[in-house]
């Protein structure tokens, strides 16, 4: 007697859709194969018309993390459930690491805060400097599960700015001990000295936030990770790739077999830089790196297309409106006064991922639902080393599985979504494809619009990256 079956849906993996019924049991994929062959379950899901995809796993996220002055509007149990009711299965945030402090002591940490998933998760070391005691840390680090890192080449007034020699120390540590750095590719110099060059003229205002970091501060960055990575010999991970000119930086290193694997987010693909022309609302839209244009969100596509993407994740950061506008001064009416330098940097995003891939994606003819199963789980498992536990529906991997209605028609706002905040930067977006019933371990956590998760069923996973994929380009 199975737990749950699902059954007549259409089972997809990057490489192929199958019809075929689904035996969960004790929280695992137990078998495949038809209904009639398969025997009885305590429940039978109908799948029909549908596809059944391995849940989503997204692992670029900030969640309780204090940053410029914020924290978020999230725990990491409203997360979860916001996250579940877009499809998500596990999730990945990083460590909150300061200056002089342990990494090691951070994880554990960061764990205990996690614990309150009510789905899987996972966690990736900061990094912010690399004396003799922080590199000391790094093997317990990955012995506790934890084989990825990530790095920030810019926010050194926030004090969590890797320098260069930081790079390529901990690349190094990563290398020897079969992990994988991540970086946040942005030059803080120019950065910096855009910022200072708009104070001198007086203008602040949200567009100048799009002007004062451009594609080339971008660019500049991953230029640096990618050479910083042939020297050392390490795999990289670019987070957050915005534009086609970072893109063709990696390509040609990817072409010349180098291990650098290039993540973006769905806010890169549907927000553009137009939004902070808005002086109402523009500064809800300050993110890091700033929003582009529609031409280089084609660029994205197009790097889905032909493999330089290989995952996506959110950089979901959710801040409140009066987080976002804290530290803003009012003039005189009690308009705010537009100031980028004051905004903290994020917007939410693990909730729409799937339904912005399947919609702008799958139902325009961009990409494949097979593209789509890869770039948010299968990839996301192998390179951060869970699969094959994670990231495909096969017997003996956790019954994570999102099952997703391609008819399904949801216009974006605040009332659909789950994040805890009053507004969103898709207002009135109409998307065609949506998760209808989101599995966590065997367990039907989403069904019929309704959470069904319960706080701190989500375990810990211990990750373990395969050798393979972190000595040459083989995703
Ligand atoms: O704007 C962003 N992305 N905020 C979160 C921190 C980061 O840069 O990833
Ligand atoms: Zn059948
Ligand atoms: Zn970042
Ligand atoms: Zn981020």
């Amino acid at each position: 007697m199975y737990d749950l079956i699902i059954k007549n849906g259409k089972v997809v993996s990057p490489t192929s859709i199958v019809e075929t019924d689904i035996a969960v049991k004790d929280g695992k994929v137990s078998a495949l194969g038809d209904i009639e062959d398969l025997g009885d379950a305590k429940r039978i899901v109908d799948a029909e018309g549908k596809y059944v995809m391995p849940g989503v796993i997204d692992a670029h996220m900030h969640v309780e993390a204090p940053f410029q002055g914020c924290f978020g509007a999230n725990d990491f149990y409203t997360q979860s459930i916001s996250a579940a009711f877009g499809g998500v299965t596990m999730l990945m945030d990083f460590t909150n690491t300061f200056k002089g402090k342990s990494v090691f002591e951070a994880v554990k940490k960061r764990h205990e805060e996690m614990s309150k998933s009510a789905i899987d998760y996972s966690i990736h070391g900061k990094f912010v400097e690399a004396p003799e005691n922080i590199l000391n840390e790094v093997e317990k680090i990955v012995d506790y599960g934890c084989p990825s890192f990530k790095l920030f080449m810019t926010y050194k007034k926030e004090g969590v700015m890797a320098d260069d020699e930081t790079l390529i120390k901990i690349f190094s540590r990563a290398k020897e001990l079969n992990a994988l750095p991540m970086v946040h590719a942005e030059s803080n110099a120019i950065a910096e000295l855009n910022i200072e060059k708009y104070k001198k003229i007086g203008d602040l205002s949200w567009p100048r936030f799009a002007d004062s970091k451009p594609i080339l501060c971008e660019a500049e960055a991953v230029s640096r990770a990618v050479y910083f990575s042939k020297y050392v010999g390490n795999a990289l991970l670019i987070v957050h790739t915005t534009n086609g000119e970072a893109l063709d930086i990696v390509r040609k290193a990817q072409n010349e077999g180098y291990p650098i694997y290039v993540e973006t987010c769905p806010h890169y693909l549907t927000l553009f830089k137009d939004l902070y022309e808005d002086p109402e609302i523009g500064y809800l839209a300050i993110c890091s790196p700033p929003l582009r244009t529609p031409q280089e969100a084609e660029n994205l596509w197009k790097g889905m297309q032909d493999g330089t993407i290989s995952v996506t994740g959110s950089d979901d950061c959710t801040y409140s409106k009066e987080e976002k506008t804290m530290f803003l001064e009012k003039d005189e009416n009690g308009n705010f006064i537009p100031d980028f330098t004051k905004v903290v940097n994020g917007c939410s995003g693990t909730e729409i991922r799937l339904p912005i891939l399947l919609s702008e994606g799958v139902s325009k003819g961009r990409i494949s639902i097979n593209k789509v199963c890869e770039i948010t789980s299968t990839n996301v498992a192998k390179i951060f080393g869970c699969y094959p536990r994670k990231g495909i529906i096969a017997p003996g991997s956790d019954a994570d599985i999102v099952i997703v209605d391609m008819n399904k028609e949801v216009t974006l706002s605040p009332e659909v979504l789950h994040n805890n905040i009053d507004y969103c930067l898709h207002e009135g977006m109409k998307v065609k494809g949506y998760p209808v019933m989101t599995i966590s371990n065997g367990k039907i956590i989403i069904e019929s619009g309704e959470f069904k998760g319960k706080r701190g069923d989500g375990k810990f996973i211990k990750r373990q990256i395969e050798p393979d994929i972190l000595r040459r380009f083989s995703l």
